[in-house]
């Protein structure tokens, strides 16, 4: 058994005009430590998915299995960073993360968990800023916030909805280039939701490929055989990217066709 194992999920949406049948039967397998990410068009499920694994909203069919443990609902053994900002705008970064190592630590002594609100911000590069608040952070700064939030939960599953969308595309290498960093640091088990086919090979072990909706399933996984380290210089012209980014697009263009 993997360690999340995700089994025929089926997902619609009732709205007055009808019913949107957005996810058809999809199966989705990650092992631990393993960092996967799952590529798709826009408006083809991939919010849905998360929400579904994190616990957020219920499937039609299908389970979703962590540790052999039937997922039913929203839990801290697994941290979710959001497409959209979603820190509170009252406090400031260390509350932020305070907040969240305080909900899952609650037998441990102040100055403890003070430590580990520190460490992770420091580890996402904003110590300077710790003191500021949302509103007073650059996009970059704020999703770096949202993953330090959910990296000091130390979660068994880490979330990532197309975490880097909203910043533009120089700050969004750096981001890529840190969460590289991070997890190679840690070896969490991270499942990555993208647009962006290079993003998902300069970062995953596995890629798997959603079909556009509606009825969309994800597609057999594609291997990044690229070894890690890894740079994001020079990575263009290895062999093992081109043929991951091939399989990749060669899959997603057929399967819009297709449609
Ligand atoms: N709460 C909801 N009620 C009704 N329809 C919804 C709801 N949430 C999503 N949908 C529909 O389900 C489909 C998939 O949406 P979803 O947000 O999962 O796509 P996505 O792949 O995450 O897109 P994007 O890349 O733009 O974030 C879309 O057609 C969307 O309109
Ligand atoms: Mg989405």
């Amino acid at each position: 058994m993997a360690y999340l194992e995700v089994r025929g999920l089926r997902k619609s949406y009732g709205t007055r005009s009808g019913l949107t049948a957005v996810l058809g039967g999809v199966d989705l397998t990650l092992e631990e430590g393993e960092f996967v990410a799952v590529v798709g068009y826009s408006g083809s499920g991939k919010t849905t998915l998360v929400s579904l694994i994190a616990g957020l909203i219920a499937p039609d069919r299908g389970e979703i299995l962590l540790e052999g443990v039937p997922v039913t609902g929203p839990g801290p053994e697994r941290g979710i960073v959001f497409q959209q900002y979603s820190l509170l705008p009252w406090l400031s970064v260390r509350g932020n993360v305070a907040l969240a190592v305080d909900a899952v630590n609650p037998g441990l002594p102040a100055s403890e968990r003070r430590r580990i609100t520190d460490e992770f911000i420091a580890l996402v590069n904003l110590t300077p800023a710790a003191w500021k608040r949302p509103r007073q952070l650059s996009g970059g700064m704020r999703q770096r916030v949202a993953v330090a939030r959910a990296l000091a939960m130390r979660p068994k599953l880490l979330l990532m909805d197309e975490p880097f969308s909203a910043v533009d595309a120089l700050t969004r290498a750096t981001l890529q280039d840190e969460l590289l960093r991070i997890w190679g640091e840690r070896r969490s088990t991270v499942m990555l939701i993208t647009n962006d086919v290079d993003e998902a090979i300069l970062l995953a072990d596995r890629i798997y490929p959603m079909t556009p909706g509606p009825d969309a399933v994800l597609g057999p996984a594609i291997e990044v055989g690229l070894p890690r380290p890894r740079q994001r210089r020079h990575m263009s012209l290895e062999p093992a990217y081109q043929k991951a980014r091939q399989a990749l697009v060669e899959f997603l263009r057929a399967a819009r066709t297709a449609r």
